[in-house]
């Protein structure tokens, strides 16, 4: 069944993306659009992590070199950044500040130990009204694992709600009925992004499979459908991030010298199907009976794709729409970055991405 053939809406925002620069960004950006996206929100982490002003707005010019996409620009939580900074980034047009637990994630060895040293930044971010998004996951501790690592850190995220109750936060990639619970609880400052992968795997799905594994790890079934269920329930607390995060294959397979002392990079790459993906996410729930067919209004999908979102950040949409198509494509079996097949192997990799080969949406814009 293709419950979207002919659908048109608003081009879909993406508020959780990971771009990366030098070959890898010239790769990617160009997806932005196939995914049926004209809006997406930066992750801040390059290495070194974006902890400047400068830094940010310079890489914003190098994406805006590959795609015309409005590009919101975040900075990465740094004892180096001052209040001055937050200032700065205000006026600079920035969006946001990411916080990653320190060795959580990619890049995320110079992220947060304690958040009390920050408090004075977040109370100028309070004033300022510049968004904290947030990694929600505890650092690796004593009784802390991918599985319980997100729960474990939701008493910090109301802690930090009710310390700046104006402060504006996001909790990215909710991936947990208690993470849903939790955003639910906050006013309506505090907002949960949820992917598009998460809508699809469950534990299962990333153990043993390298494409499929990212932080925070897909849970259980239960929580797969309290995410499903979110996403469709109209709630403007709930929007698309689809934390898009391509990784060479070399460093997916892992092996030891590879990456990070052999082991798997985190992180799924949809980005060429954002809007797609999603889409036959909410599609196969309403087959197997998870949401019903009449949650799935035009006001619900319009919100989670790109209007709660852009609410929130308090964005306008320039009003550039697409159609979705009955007639299925497949997702391409891989992306090359850096140079074209047959060029010099040695330096040329490639990113698999989420359901490769898989039938799928295609869209058209109009
Ligand atoms: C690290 C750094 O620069 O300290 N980068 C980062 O946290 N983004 C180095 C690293 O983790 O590779
Ligand atoms: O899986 C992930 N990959 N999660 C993150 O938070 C970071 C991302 C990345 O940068 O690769
Ligand atoms: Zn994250
Ligand atoms: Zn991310």
């Amino acid at each position: 069944p293709r419950l979207f053939g002919g659908l048109v809406l608003p081009a879909s925002a993406d508020f959780h993306v990971h771009l990366r620069d030098g070959a890898m960004l010239e790769a990617v950006a160009g997806t932005i659009k196939s995914g049926g996206v004209d809006t997406v929100f930066v992750m801040p982490n390059l290495v070194p992590p974006i902890t400047t002003v400068e830094h940010a707005l310079a890489y914003k010019e190098a994406i805006a070199r590959y795609t015309d996409a409005t590009l919101l620009m975040s900075l990465y939580l740094h004892p180096s950044i001052t209040p001055d900074t937050i200032r700065q980034a205000k006026k600079a047009g920035l969006f946001g500040v990411k916080s990653y637990p320190a060795g959580v994630t990619t890049n995320s060895a110079s992220g947060v130990v304690d958040y009390e040293q920050f408090y004075p930044l977040f109370k100028a971010m309070e004033e300022e009204d510049l968004v904290l998004n947030l990694h929600g996951e505890a650092p690796p501790a004593q009784d802390i694992t991918v599985l319980n690592a997100e729960e474990a850190f939701l008493p910090t995220l109301l802690d930090l709600h009710r310390r700046f109750p104006k402060l504006r936060i996001v909790l990215e990639h909710c991936t947990t009925a208690a993470a849903i619970e939790a955003v639910k609880k906050c006013g309506p400052n505090v907002v949960g992004t949820i992917t598009a992968h998460h809508l699809f795997l469950i534990i299962d799905d990333w153990a043993g499979d390298p494409i499929n594994f990212c932080k925070p790890v897909a849970k259980l079934p239960t929580d797969r459908v309290a995410l499903l269920q979110a996403a469709t329930s109209g709630n403007p607390k709930f929007f698309l991030g689809t934390d898009s995060a391509p990784h060479p294959l070399s460093a997916k397979k892992g092996g030891l010298g590879i990456h990070e002392a052999g082991k798997c990079a985190a992180g799924v790459f949809t980005q060429p199907y954002a809007t797609q993906l999603v889409l036959e996410a909410f599609e196969d729930a309403v087959t197997k009976g998870v949401v019903e067919k009449s949650r799935l209004s035009q006001v619900v999908l319009e919100g989670f794709l790109g209007g709660f979102g852009r609410k929130f950040y308090q964005i306008d949409h320039d009003g550039e729409k697409i159609r979705i198509l009955a007639k299925d494509e497949k997702v391409i079996s891989m992306l090359s970055v850096g140079g074209e097949a047959g060029a010099n192997s040695t330096t040329r990799d490639v990113v698999i991405p989420f359901r490769r080969d898989s039938p799928i949406y295609s869209l058209e814009w109009i």
